[in-house]
């Protein structure tokens, strides 16, 4: 173990605050209530999990807890708050029975298919207490998903005598803790599935689920950047920065940053998508905002792209659900690829294809992920709209409507938002998280989600809730077959966030209302320090408590 830091040192002291209800963690009663509608669609996939009812929390003074055994796995790409979810799971089965063990499985997934764990004591425990990143037991993408693996899982938790399995994850890794969680009631495996819900891309959210975890301190951390490069953009007054911003699908972080910094222009995916926009329709509303800033003597500016806009353009959609039909084999050299690939486009693809430089088209040739996604981290949208801007503004200088030179600066925030120390708001959700799939774990719930509400309440007044995983689940058709999934949750166009952003933007095309919103703050005035992402606060200000 390094030196730690100082902050590392202080952040490792700092308690996280925890709802009322969770202070008597080991005096709650779980029972059953209200049911839900039935999901006829879903009885074929879920037999014993389609039609589970809602939970009830109740303060009780006569429990007797067994001592508990919990596997806890973090599934998927990092987000702030990981560690905590595991110290608060910890915590709870210790309150509520001292000789509990929790076990962690190593690299995602693959660790629970190949009972490669260890078990997490106190001593381990504490180096992570509120503090960034998952190498406390690291994480993987790998899906448990072939028949031999869901034997191999049931074979683990059986020979851990496990009362649980946590599944930390997002949508994807959500829906196989359903799937889990079937499985082992089909084969008489008492062990309880319990997933919670994380993601920095913020698109794990329902009506009852508010945020996913890691998107607060990602967004936070991301606008603290943002708003440094628009101050050195409005000082030096020379560059257009064209800043990527992580969110695979959803462009919640992107419209979450916009709001909290005021850069010239936003690029929304789902409205690109709602209006059929091109890629040089796209490229013309940059290049306007450009050319009517220049006529104000204004040279610089800053534009957000969301990582994922590319799926969200109309003919690149089509060019990537042609690419995703194609076996292609990763061993061949880029050129061959490309040449490959070239041949199997159909015409208007292959003219999209064209169209692009050739480091952009072997980007998206790339490998997918396990779970069939285009690695949009790895295209590299900004250098594909800063070229595209280029030659358009060239053929505008040759018509005389632009005279001046074009200077750019492409940049990419995704990683360095992911591992941070978490934000208080983070830290507290993800330890309050934990408690609550442990209090799951101990009433005998499976296939249910930890949940928190009312988040943008101070944390002493937040609800908890235990929500079936199959409320989440619908069918959708994914690479040709039907597939039970968690829908992505996308930025509502009609919903407050947006409006709030819409209403804006045009004014901050030409004025430079900037906005720096600097570092996280751990400490001090809590307005500060405990401040909720702006699209929460916006998305759930009807349910304000006076
Ligand atoms: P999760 O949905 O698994 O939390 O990951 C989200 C994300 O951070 C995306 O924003 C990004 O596109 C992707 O992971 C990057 O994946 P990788 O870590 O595999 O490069």
């Amino acid at each position: 173990m390094s030196d730690f830091t100082s902050l590392q040192k202080e952040r490792q002291r700092f308690q996280p605050k925890l709802p009322t209800i969770l202070d008597k963690v080991d005096k709650i009663k779980v029972t059953p209530s209200e049911k839900l509608d039935r999901k006829p669609d879903l009885e074929k996939l879920f037999p014993h999990t389609f039609s589970l009812p809602m939970l009830k929390f109740d303060l009780a003074s006569d429990l007797n807890h067994r001592p508990l055994k919990i596997g806890v796995v973090l599934s998927g790409g990092q987000a702030a708050g990981g560690h905590n979810v595991i110290t608060g799971i910890f915590d709870a089965i210790k309150k509520m029975h001292p000789k509990s063990v929790l076990y962690g499985f190593f690299n995602g997934p693959i660790g629970i298919i190949n009972n490669d764990n260890r078990e997490l004591t106190a001593d381990y425990l504490d180096h992570y207490r509120n503090q960034g990143g998952f190498d406390m037991i690291g994480a993987g993408r790998d899906k448990i998903e072939t028949p031999e693996q869901f034997q191999k899982a049931a074979d683990t938790v059986k020979k851990l005598d496990l009362d649980g399995l946590v599944i930390i994850g997002g949508d994807d890794s959500n829906t196989n803790a359903a799937l889990l969680a079937e499985y082992f009631l089909s084969k008489k495996i008492t062990t309880g599935v319990i997933g919670v819900p994380k993601t920095i891309d913020g698109d794990l959210k329902n009506d009852e689920v508010e945020i996913s975890f890691g998107f607060d301190t990602a967004a936070k951390t991301f606008s603290e950047m943002i708003g440094n490069i628009l101050r050195d953009c409005l000082s030096a007054k020379k560059y257009y920065f064209f800043i990527k911003l992580m969110g695979r699908s959803a462009s919640h972080i992107a419209l979450e940053c916009a709001l909290q910094t005021h850069p010239n222009m936003t690029l929304i995916g789902e409205e690109v998508a709602k209006e059929k926009k091109t890629l040089r329709e796209i490229t013309n509303s940059i290049c306007d905002m450009i050319c009517n800033r220049a006529e104000e003597g204004k040279n610089y500016g800053v534009v957000l792209i969301p990582e994922g806009i590319i799926e969200f353009i109309p003919e690149f959609n089509e060019l990537i659900v042609e690419l995703n039909r194609q076996p292609l084999d990763q061993s061949l050299s880029k050129e061959d690829k490309i040449g490959y690939v070239k041949e199997k486009l159909s015409a208007k693809s292959k003219s999209c294809f064209d169209a692009i430089p050739e480091e952009i088209q072997a980007q998206l040739l790339l490998e997918r992920d396990p779970h069939g996604n285009v690695q949009v981290s790895k295209i590299e949208t900004e250098r594909l709209f800063i070229e595209a801007v280029k030659t358009e503004l060239k053929k505008r200088k040759e018509a005389g409507k632009y005279k001046e030179k074009l200077s750019t600066q492409p940049l990419f925030f995704g990683y360095e938002g992911r591992s941070c120390f978490p934000s208080n708001f983070d830290s507290q959700y993800c330890y309050a998280l934990g408690h609550v799939a442990a209090l799951l774990v101990n009433s005998n719930a499976t296939g249910y989600m930890s949940c928190i509400k009312n988040l943008i309440q101070p944390v002493k007044e937040w609800g908890i809730a235990g929500i079936p995983l199959t409320h989440m689940i619908h069918l959708e058709e994914r690479k040709g077959k039907i597939k039970p999934v968690i829908q992505k949750a996308l930025v509502d166009l009609e919903g407050k966030p947006f409006a709030t952003f819409k209403r804006q933007r045009e004014s901050w095309m030409l004025q430079d209302d900037y906005r720096y919103p600097g570092p996280i703050q751990f400490y001090g005035s809590p307005e500060i320090s405990d401040e909720v992402a702006l699209t929460l606060k916006y998305e759930k200000m009807k349910s304000f408590r006076s």
